[in-house]
This record gives C-alpha cells, sequence and structure tokens, in this order.
C-alpha cells in the first residue's frame, strides 16, 4: 500500500483500446499486457506513475477487461492501490475516462486527476507537468512533445505562454512538430463534465471543445525519452531501450540483466550464440548453436534455431524459427513455425499457429 505520508494523488489508465496495429499479437492478449523488457507493458507505466507520486490508479478497461486484475491486483507490488472500471461497449477515450471517475475517491472539483494511454514509454517529469497544471490553474494541461512527423499524431500549438491555442488531431498539415503525448492532467470537474454513457474522445471532441469554451488548456512541453509503442516496430524499439537502459524502467527485472540483452528464468542462449541490441529472451525460451539474435523480443518458450537470423522482430509465445531460417522486422505469431530456408521481412506478420514449410518465402534473390 501507498506510504500514508504521500498525499493522494489519482490516475486514470486507459487500456480499453483493441490495439490493431500490433495484430496478431493482440488476439490473445491486449496490448498493455505485452511482454516487454521482460514484464507486462503496463508495469512500466504504473512504476513511473507511482515515482511520480501516483498513489491510486484507476484501469479503465474494455477489450479483454477480466485479464487485468489477473495480473495487476490490488496494485500493491507496485506501491499503489489499484480499482478496475469496465465498459460494456467501447467508450472510446473521453467516455472511458469519464466513466472511469466513478471510481475516483476525492471530491474536491479542483483536485488534479492524472490520465495516462497505456501504450506510451515516457521519461519525462511528472511532477513538473502537475505543477504547471497547479501553478496556472488550468483545466487540463497535456504533456507535448516533439517529432519528426506529426501528421499521425494530434497536433497542438500554443502561445507564448505555454497555452494550447488549438488541438488538430491528425491533421495533414500540423502546424507545429509539438504533439499531443498522451498524458494529460484534468480537473476533477472537467472529467465532470465530459457527457455519461457515449462515446467520446478527448482528442476530437473534448480537447477541441474546451480551447473553442476560452478554458485554459495548458501544453507542458518536455523533451525527455519518448515513445509511443502502437506499431510492432515500435514495440521491439521501446522493450529493447528498457533493456540497454536508454530510459529509466524501474521495472526491468534485475535478474538475467546485462547492458545488451535480458534472460528471464530457464531462457537458455548456446555458447556461440549472438543475443544482442536489448532483446529479451523469455522464460524456457532457446537460442541455439550458432544464432544471431539482435534486437528483438522472443516471448516465453519461444525456440531460435541453429544458425537461424532473428532481428527487430517479435516472436510471440511458443514460436519456432528452425535453423538457417531468417526473421527480420517480423512478428511471428504465437506458436507459429517458420522452416528452415525461410527469409522473411519488410514487416511481415505471421499468424498464429501457422506453419511455413521449408524454404516457402524469400524476399531475397534467389542467386
Ligand atoms: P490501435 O487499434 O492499434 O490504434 O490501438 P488502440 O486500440 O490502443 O488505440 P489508440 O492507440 O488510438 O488508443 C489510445 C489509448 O486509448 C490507448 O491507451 C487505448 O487503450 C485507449 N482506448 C482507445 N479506445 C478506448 C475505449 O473505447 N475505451 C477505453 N477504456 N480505452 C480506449
Amino acid at each position: 500500500m501507498p506510504s500514508p505520508d504521500r498525499e493522494p494523488l489519482e490516475a486514470i489508465v486507459l487500456v480499453g483500446g483493441q490495439g490493431t496495429r500490433l495484430r496478431p499479437l493482440t488476439l490473445s492478449a491486449p496490448k498493455p499486457l505485452l511482454p516487454t523488457a521482460g514484464v507486462p507493458f503496463l508495469s512500466h507505466l504504473l512504476a513511473r506513475a507511482a515515482a511520480g507520486g501516483v498513489t491510486h490508479v484507476v484501469l479503465a478497461t474494455c477489450y479483454k477487461a477480466e485479464m487485468f486484475s489477473e495480473v495487476f491486483g490490488d496494485g500493491s507490488a507496485f506501491g499503489l492501490s489499484m480499482s478496475y472500471v469496465t465498459e460494456d461497449e467501447p467508450l472510446d477515450t473521453g467516455g472511458g475516462i469519464r466513466n472511469a471517475a466513478r471510481s475516483l475517491r476525492g471530491t474536491q472539483g479542483s483536485d488534479p486527476v492524472v490520465v495516462m494511454n497505456c501504450d506510451i514509454l515516457s521519461g519525462h517529469d511528472l511532477g513538473a507537468q502537475l505543477d504547471l497544471h497547479v501553478k496556472s490553474e488550468a483545466a487540463v494541461t497535456l504533456h507535448l512533445v516533439e517529432v519528426p512527423d506529426p501528421s499521425r499524431f494530434g497536433c497542438v500549438p500554443t502561445d507564448d505562454s505555454g497555452r494550447v491555442t488549438a488541438f488538430l488531431e491528425k491533421t495533414p498539415n500540423p502546424v507545429t512538430n509539438r504533439i499531443n503525448a498522451g498524458c494529460y492532467v484534468f480537473r476533477r470537474d472537467v472529467i465532470a463534465s465530459i457527457p455519461l454513457g457515449r462515446r467520446v474522445s478527448v482528442e476530437r471532441e473534448t480537447f477541441p471543445g474546451l480551447i473553442a469554451a476560452g478554458e485554459l488548456v495548458m501544453g507542458y512541453p518536455e523533451s525527455a525519452y519518448w515513445l509511443d509503442v502502437g506499431t510492432p516496430q515500435a514495440f521491439v524499439r521501446g522493450s529493447c531501450d528498457l533493456v540497454l537502459g536508454r530510459l529509466p524502467g524501474p521495472a526491468v527485472p534485475q535478474q538475467g540483466h546485462t547492458a545488451q540483452r535480458l534472460l528471464l528464468e530457464n531462457a537458455t542462449v548456446a555458447d556461440d550464440a549472438q543475443v544482442t541490441g536489448g532483446t529479451t529472451v523469455g522464460a524456457g525460451a532457446s537460442v541455439q548453436s550458432g544464432a544471431i539474435v539482435t534486437g528483438s523480443v522472443i516471448f516465453d518458450g519461444a525456440q531460435v534455431g541453429q544458425g537461424a537470423v532473428v532481428r527487430d522482430s517479435i516472436l510471440g509465445r511458443g514460436a519456432v524459427i528452425e535453423a538457417g531460417a531468417v526473421v527480420d522486422d517480423a512478428v511471428i505469431g504465437d506458436g507459429a513455425v517458420i522452416g528452415a530456408g525461410n527469409e522473411l521481412g519488410h514487416g511481415i506478420r505471421i499468424w498464429p499457429g501457422t506453419r511455413l514449410e521449408p524454404t516457402s518465402v524469400r524476399f531475397s534473390s534467389d542467386i
């Protein structure tokens, strides 16, 4: 339980999305529960939330809702207390926040409530974001980051005082590189003003509406490590960055962790195999003689055969890469078998249980 001398600070974490961009991995587990640097992805976010002063988390669940409490229980492993709220029908981001607010414990309208998207790895200073929110008496304070291509995100211009002047979700012509980083501080009474019981998008409805109504929406820009892990490439990058220590990861297991890799319980790596680049080898998984595995995430029980090459890829639970096969920038579903002589790449996704007979697929020329 949180120590009694900490001020109560509550957070809602949105975990209800279907994670379609991470299929087929998200067919069996929701995105926040996918193993990332040795633990479910959400563990990293919860550990950082606790370190940032959060004491009570409400998980806004929908897709595969029942799986969350089995993994996180009462939250005491993170020094948090946790509540679970479920949507029968997906309510989208704003509807999910409004619905989850039923389980907040605070009663003051001016209380700050932290809201987080579940698919972000961020090293930003939550305490500083809260301080700005409280000092400026904002309705909402948004963490903002700069990215080279803002068109895939919510583009968020601000004036000289840091006040947000517009919220332009996924616009083809972004007016600034500053984007919505998916971590907000709301005044509690602003959450209460979101309509109850219907789909509401904070990005398309709530934020533009608050700005149009003249409410103070502040931007908190900070350029610490930040990554949206919604795609397979980003998911692998995030897991490897945690293992490589590119952002602080209080939830990364210490046992089996070296500068280049993380080996979980009963993972085996042959002496002459190479496992580098922040790769995680899951519990009971194996990497056999002469294999090269770099920058990848290998789920529990998967096998990499003799002389096989696995690069920038995800191998689902129990997947098998047979001797000499090459897997590069690929997602291999749970239990799939990639026969010898196959060469997979370019973002290919193999569905769970698929058996690819030897020498069925190549991307390079055959000479
Ligand atoms: P994709 O389907 O791959 O786009 O992923 P996603 O389903 O996670 O969608 P997106 O990345 O746009 O979602 C942003 C955040 O909102 C994530 O934390 C989602 O879990 C969450 N989210 C999206 N829709 C809902 C919903 O209907 N209810 C709840 N509770 N959370 C949601």
